[in-house]
């Protein structure tokens, strides 16, 4: 019983010194990973969008958590763009893999968006909001339109 503790307590700290790219066992596993941050990121940022444009009725703190959580998932995507996941069930562009810091700048932008978006979402005013809104949203079409296959 101590052995397997010990064992499973050296395993745990052995993953965490790992890089990134170890976290997938295959380059499928870091595909799907990848594709439901997206998702799910899409979806809590697509709620205070809604609010923002008037297509939904703003509700604050279903806002502000929408936002924490788009925010956190915003973190998560771009170690999963491992080497062998450009081919696949994927519409990542090979372009990513040729010009890493292009596509990584591309990800920090969003990711600081994402960050004012967030501290906006707290303060329970939509026009304070809803340029973030923009912002973030412009942010995501202009890594698609570079990285991202139709
Ligand atoms: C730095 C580049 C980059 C940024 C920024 C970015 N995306 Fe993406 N996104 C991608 C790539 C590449 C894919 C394709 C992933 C794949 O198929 O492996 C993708 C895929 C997606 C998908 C489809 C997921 C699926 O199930 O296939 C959604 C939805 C999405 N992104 C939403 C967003 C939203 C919303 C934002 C902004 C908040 C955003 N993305 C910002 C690069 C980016």
């Amino acid at each position: 019983m101590h052995r397997s503790f010990r064992l499973a307590a050296m395993a745990a700290a052995a993953a965490l010194s790992l890089p990134a790219a170890a976290q997938f066992a295959k380059p499928e596993d870091a595909i799907k990973y990848r594709k439901a941050v997206f998702t799910v990121m899409a979806s809590h940022f697509g709620r205070v969008a809604a609010m923002a444009n008037g297509r939904a009725p703003f509700d604050p703190k279903v806002a502000a958590e929408s936002a924490e959580i788009a925010q956190m998932m915003s973190r998560l995507p771009y170690v999963a763009f491992i080497d062998g996941s450009d081919q696949g069930q994927t519409a990542a562009k090979p372009e990513i893999w040729k010009e890493r810091d292009k596509f990584n700048a591309a990800a920090t932008k969003m990711q600081e968006a994402m960050a004012q978006f967030a501290t906006a979402a707290k303060s329970g005013n939509l026009d304070t909001i809803r340029p973030t809104v923009g912002a973030v949203g412009g942010a995501c079409k202009n890594c698609h339109d570079s990285y991202r296959k139709e």
